[in-house]
């Protein structure tokens, strides 16, 4: 009886942790009730993604780092920003990040629209007052039309609508249709035999304990020290000793285009990355033909990126 009770939990958990392992990503993301998303708020937000003029020098834009060419990552080690200062750390993609829990490496912002009037500030990467910001936006006439179109009001362009315009745009920015999609529908062969190894793999390795769902992130806060790094991380935001060095897990949608890796940029190569998350989260070491078929998995989770026109600024 002992027996069967345990055999029964064991099927149970094994059932709940496959199935949270295996979701499709969904075509659309949670969306907060007081920033409904219509077509001309996302206009509107693309439009301001792409305008450096929301930084103090008009020439860093958020797709200047978040190039859509690079599956909106920058390619970089390090990011870019004012006067071509490197910053602290790696820039994430934006692809999915509405799916997130936390925006920033080290979770500081809880929603996209708190994440977005950060970079317009940071020294490092736009340098520019939110009054500055606004002052511009005010006196380029299709903007202050278009802020009254959206948002209506007396004085709609403000911070908060400029957030709430570009947060839209980022839910948009989503991969669906990958391989592995493809392949959880049903399409046997939509991914490879080695792929499919390299799935079996991941999950039996345990790489699903905190890339899951989804998002291929279950958004908890890991310690590691990645190569060359001294940053602590989600310390930084909440000052618990607990909290030195870590971070947040990353998703592992399009992995293969968004190197390089880790939250200093510091690997190049998605199997040395493989390598070291299998040495550093759970201790034992991925041979290189391990490596390898993981690889191949994580590639296959590489999804149809949104189309996203270039606008014609005003
Ligand atoms: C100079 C390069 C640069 C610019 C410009 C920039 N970003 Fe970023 N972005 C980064 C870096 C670096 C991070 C990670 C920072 C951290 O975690 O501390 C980041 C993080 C983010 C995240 C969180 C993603 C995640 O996985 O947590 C979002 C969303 C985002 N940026 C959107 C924007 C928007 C919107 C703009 C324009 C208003 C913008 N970024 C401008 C480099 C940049
Ligand atoms: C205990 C939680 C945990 C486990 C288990 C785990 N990871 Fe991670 N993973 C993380 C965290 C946290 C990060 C972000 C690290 C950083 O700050 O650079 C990450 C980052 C990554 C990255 C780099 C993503 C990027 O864009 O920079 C890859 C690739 C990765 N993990 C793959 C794996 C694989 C493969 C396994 C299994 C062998 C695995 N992970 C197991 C928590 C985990």
């Amino acid at each position: 009886m002992k027996r069967t009770v345990l055999t029964a939990f064991a099927l149970i958990f094994a059932l709940s942790a496959e199935a949270s392992a295996t979701e499709l990503l969904p075509a659309v993301p949670p969306i907060p009730a007081d920033n409904t998303m219509t077509s001309e708020k996302v206009e509107l937000g693309k439009m301001l993604f792409f305008d450096p003029r929301l930084s103090s020098t008009g020439a860093v834009s958020c797709a200047s780092c978040h190039n859509p060419a690079f599956a909106f990552t920058d390619r970089l080690p390090l990011a870019l920003g004012h006067k071509h200062q490197a910053g602290p750390r790696n820039t994430p993609t934006v692809l999915n990040s509405a799916f997130l829990t936390s925006q920033f490496w080290d979770g500081r912002a809880a929603t996209l629209e708190e994440q977005a009037l950060g970079p317009v500030q940071a020294e490092v990467e736009m340098n520019e007052t939110l009054e500055n910001m606004v002052r511009k936006l005010k006196a380029i006439p299709a903007y202050a039309e278009r802020f009254k179109q959206v948002f209506g009001g007396k004085d709609p362009v403000t911070p908060e609508n400029t957030a709430k315009a570009m947060a839209a745009f980022e839910r948009t920015l989503i991969t669906t249709n990958s391989p592995f999609d493809r392949f959880l529908m049903g399409d046997e062969g939509a991914i490879s035999a080695d792929a499919k190894k390299g799935w079996e793999l991941f999950r039996n390795k345990g790489c699903t304990a905190c890339h899951n769902g989804p998002n291929f992130t279950n958004g908890g806060f890991f310690r590691i020290q990645v190569p060359g790094s001294t940053d602590l991380g989600r310390f930084e935001v909440t000052g618990n000793e607990d909290d030195k060095y870590k971070f947040r897990v990353q998703t592992l949608r399009n992995v293969a285009l968004t190197y390089p890796y880790f939250n200093n940029g510091s690997v190049a190569s998605l199997s040395d990355a493989v390598k070291i998350m299998s040495r550093e989260m759970l201790g034992v070491q991925a041979t290189d033909k391990e490596a390898a078929l993981i690889t191949e998995f994580l590639r296959t989770l590489t999804g149809e990126m949104p189309r996203v026109d270039v606008p014609v600024l005003p």
